[in-house]
């Protein structure tokens, strides 16, 4: 039994206050700067998106002319940084290879040591043009492929999609990506946001901040779990060879369950009436079911779906199916938390910033329950 005073997870435990997200679990509702992230999905781009959670409001078109040249003008990954990126082994998880990019953004950054406001907004804005880069070459290389240089023709996500696979990607593919984007870019403090804020709070740099921000969105619990849903997947297509799909997504479930395992892409810490991203998350997986003709996909999703709530009454969240939609795209399984990272870079650094507008040490308290004070004989 633990103290009545102990709140283990911090969960339901308010620590500060927030202009940049409202995620509302009464309404099953997500604001960004008061806008409803469904409405941002369906009518912005991504760039309009991150420049509304960093300042507040969305360009006007001058506004944003000038800062996609900005962001434009920062895609292409430095030939430092390939040499750092070629030093990793294949073998390592992409994730280690978004943080150890991160650090060495910021290592070789002109102003790595100036946290003002502006210098801050270089950053934030440099991390989100080059992170593109640094997943679609770690993806490639890890496949034997040379390359595909960033065009500065191309909007965010068609650029994304472009160095990843050397191709133009169809609106239909850019609009899903672009959906997905928007809806993993921001969601309060998240354990990888404030892990962001509580690195921010000694008044250390905003990179060190967002790599430790990416080291706990790799967590399976947390942005890990959209990599993992493709895993649980796979295993049941495995067992369903007979081509019962939701007998055999059934059978997958009770043994999960029986074996006390966490569902991955099912349940949320504040949402516990459903994620308020999964519809508009999962009108895009119908899309891309459609596209690429994967009635299959939609079939397993729904089957695990219907299983879980069957037996338990926890929902999806967004991870549940953003897998499969990187997964009809062409990602590669260990590349769906690389692109939380390349979404998330917006929320991420728009809490740094928020963080030093009126910071305090982020420092909680333990109860000791160790061994009683003794003494050297
Ligand atoms: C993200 O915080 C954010 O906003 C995160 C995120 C963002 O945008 O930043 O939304 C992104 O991280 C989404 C979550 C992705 N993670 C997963 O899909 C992993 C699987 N989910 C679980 O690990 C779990 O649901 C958590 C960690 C997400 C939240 O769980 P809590 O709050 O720690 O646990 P709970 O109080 O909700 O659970 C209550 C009960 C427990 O059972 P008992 O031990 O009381 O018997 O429900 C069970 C839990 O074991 N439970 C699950 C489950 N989720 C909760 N059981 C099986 N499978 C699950 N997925």
């Amino acid at each position: 039994m633990t103290d009545p005073q102990i709140h283990k997870g911090l969960a339901g435990v308010l620590v500060d206050t927030t202009r940049i997200s409202k995620v509302n679990p009464e309404t099953n509702s997500l604001l960004y700067r008061g806008y409803p992230v469904q409405e941002l999905a369906a009518r912005c781009s991504f760039e309009e998106v991150a420049y509304l959670l960093w300042n507040g409001e969305l360009p006007t078109e001058a506004q944003l002319a000038e800062f996609t040249d900005g962001e434009r003008a920062q895609r292409a990954l430095t030939p430092e940084l390939k040499a750092v990126i070629d030093a990793l082994p294949v073998t390592c998880h992409p994730m280690d290879v978004c943080r150890t990019a991160a650090s060495v953004l910021g290592a070789s950054h002109e102003l790595a040591e100036d946290s003002s406001v502006q210098a801050n907004m270089d950053k934030a804005v440099g991390l989100f043009a080059a992170m593109p880069a640094v997943v679609a070459y770690d993806q490639r290389r890890r496949r034997g492929e040379d390359v595909v240089e960033p065009r500065d023709d191309l909007g965010y996500s068609a650029n994304f999609l472009w160095m990843t696979f050397g191709e133009e990607a169809a609106p239909e593919v850019v609009e899903a990506f672009n959906v997905s984007m928007i809806l993993y870019a921001e969601h309060s403090f998240n354990a990888s946001t404030f892990t962001g804020r509580v690195i921010t709070s000694t008044l250390s740099d905003l990179h060190s901040a967002v790599t430790g921000a990416i080291g706990a969105l790799k967590g399976p619990l947390h942005g890990g779990a959209n990599e993992a849903v493709m895993h649980t997947f796979a295993e049941i297509t495995e067992s369903a060879a007979d081509g019962d799909v939701a007998a055999h997504a059934a059978a997958w479930l009770d043994e999960a369950l029986a074996e006390k395992k966490k569902i991955m892409g099912f349940g949320h810490r504040v949402y516990k009436n459903g994620d308020s991203r999964v519809p508009t998350m999962k009108a895009s997986l119908d899309n891309m079911v459609k596209y690429y003709d994967r009635p299959d996909m939609g079939e397993l999703y729904t089957a695990l779906e219907t299983a879980m709530g069957e037996r338990k009454n926890i929902l999806p969240n967004l991870d549940y199916p953003a897998g499969p939609v990187y997964h009809l795209m062409g990602f590669d399984t260990p590349t769906f938390t690389p692109l939380f990272v390349a979404a998330r870079i917006t929320g991420w650094t728009a809490h740094i910033m928020e963080q030093l507008e009126a910071n305090s040490l982020i420092r909680p308290l333990s109860e000791y329950n160790g061994a009683e004070e003794r003494h050297l004989p």
